[in-house]
């Protein structure tokens, strides 16, 4: 697709519109249109079904959270990112995206020189200090929008643990907004200041990291690996962990999860790929990192989903800053085979998708053109898992008879929960192509035929083959495509 298109169609669409656009807009900032918000909320759908299903619990916190806890946290120290800025047109670029110091300026060409480092976060105030000498009461007001979900649930974690009876391990996820504000947001999605993570964090016995209990489901799958020593290539999950590649059995269940999820949802898999992170890349809190990368026509690789072990940063850092016990009483097998008591700081491995990133590579992915006659089809090929609309249901021709009926096919799925559209305007082949550029995969055509025998046509995107089906049928056929 040409490079614009992706952009001008998610636009002229509906999925995707620049924020605060009739004041000019603001980088780093979009809003998703109504197929966008309905794209959106299919793919969060589908993430939290996967989850729920693997047994975890779903909880919701917070977005604005006191200074102390990104103190524990580490992120007021240490989330941070390097900057240039240009000495001739002042622009600000944020290190390691191609860009640094040494280099030229990529708007203007000039000369490049650091700027320091900056730390990502917004702040804001929480109440009114009560007096605004008093220093110390303005320090409490302090506060910040999370820059990860991650941190709400582990806060929670001895309310979550007791609501696990006291057993480990077990896994929380949660979905919402995360703020970071990015030195130089250029790159529509993929850099955003306001964004939604979709994040799991798994809490696991510490000398348990080995022994996943379903490892067995995901040892064949077959991942494109890209260690940080050795060679690149296609391993199975049980040779990466087994060769030391990948450090534990937990990491590589769940690394394959994410590709699972991924795939399911329409990402390709050959534009995946699992890249480990250099140390110097990683973040404050990880001691090891792999990223779910998609390589993107126009950006190239691009970070989608991170799979990190955290250890026991994260619980030992909020034990000891809130004086909080986050122990965990567990039976450890001793020498002789007898059973001991153990208290332990459980670690954990969290794979925190970005699902806005995820967005545009399935936009990206999922389009096509091709030569139908005389005219280009400009297609979406969303899975029907995900697509903004199931079908649309369209009358024949501008005549009464047919829009009564399609009229009332049309409202008889959404009554049964559906989510169809009904279009009745222009030609039937403009209607089909308006489907097929947002991702619809069926038509349902009502005719004569219709008014006589109560069967409809049913056309499908991809193959453009039509069926006749009686109306009573329909339903049936897209829940089963559902
Ligand atoms: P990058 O190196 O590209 O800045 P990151 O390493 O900071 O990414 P993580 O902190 O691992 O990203 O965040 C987890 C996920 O959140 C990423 O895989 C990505 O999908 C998403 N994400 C992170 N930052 C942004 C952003 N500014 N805009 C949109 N999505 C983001
Ligand atoms: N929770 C993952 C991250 O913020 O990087």
């Amino acid at each position: 697709m040409s490079r614009d298109g992706i952009a001008e169609l998610a636009r002229r669409r509906g999925f995707l519109w620049l924020s605060f656009e009739i004041y000019g807009g603001a980088a780093g900032f979009y809003d998703y249109g109504p197929l966008g918000a309905m794209l959106k909320r299919r793919v969060e759908e589908a993430w939290r079904n996967f989850y729920l299903k693997e047994g975890f619990y779903e909880i919701e916190t917070t977005n604005v959270a006191p200074g102390e806890i990104f103190e524990a946290s580490g992120h007021l120290e240490s989330f941070t990112d390097r900057a240039v800025v240009c000495k001739h047109c002042k622009s600000f670029f944020r290190v390691s995206e191609g860009v640094d110091v040494h280099e030229k300026c990529p708007e203007c060409g000039g000369e490049l020189e650091s700027a320091g480092e900056f730390n990502l976060m917004f702040q804001t105030r929480i109440g009114v200090p009560k007096g605004e000498r008093d220093e110390e009461a303005q320090k409490k007001s302090e506060g910040y929008l999370r820059p990860e979900t991650a941190q709400g649930i582990f806060l929670n974690f001895q309310r979550l643990l007791r609501f696990n009876r006291d057993k480990l391990p077990f896994g929380v996820i949660q979905i919402g907004k995360a703020y970071r504000n990015e030195i130089s947001p250029r790159k529509s999605l993929i850099r955003l200041r306001e964004f939604t993570m979709a994040e799991a964090e798994v809490f696991v016995v510490p000398g348990e990291k080995n022994d996943h209990p379903r490892f067995d489901e995901v040892k064949d799958r077959k991942l494109w690996f890209v260690p940080n020593d050795g060679e690149e290539g296609e391993k199975s999950v049980e040779e990466a962990v087994r060769s030391g590649i990948i450090a534990n059995e937990y990491l590589g269940y769940h690394i394959a999860k994410v590709e699972e999820f991924l795939e399911r949802i329409g990402i390709p898999q050959d534009k995946l790929r699992f890249r480990q992170h250099r140390q110097d890349e990683m973040a404050h809190y990880a001691r090891d990192c792999w990223d779910a990368e998609f390589f993107s026509d126009r950006y190239g690789w691009m970070e989608i989903v991170g799979v990190a072990d955290r250890g026991d940063y994260d619980l030992s850092s909020h034990a000891s800053h809130s004086n909080t016990d986050m122990g965990v009483h567990v039976q450890m097998q001793a020498r002789e085979g007898e059973a001991e008591k153990a208290k332990v700081i459980p670690h954990v491995i969290e794979p925190s998708y970005g699902i806005d990133r995820i967005i545009y590579a399935l936009l990206e992915s999922s389009f096509y053109e091709e030569q139908v006659g005389k005219e280009k089809r400009k297609v979406l090929r969303f899975k029907n898992e995900i697509a903004p609309i199931i079908a649309a249901v369209f009358p024949l021709l501008n005549r009464d008879e047919l829009k009564n009926k399609a009229r009332e096919v049309f409202q008889q799925l959404r009554n049964e929960s559906i989510f169809v559209e009904y279009d009745d305007s222009g030609s039937i082949g403009r209607r089909y192509r308006r489907q097929d550029e947002i991702g619809t995969p069926y038509c349902i055509t009502i005719d004569y035929e219709t008014l006589e025998d109560d069967t409809v046509t049913i056309r499908e995107r991809d193959t453009m083959k039509q069926v006749r089906v009686p109306i009573g049928e329909v339903k049936d056929v897209l829940v089963v495509a559902l």
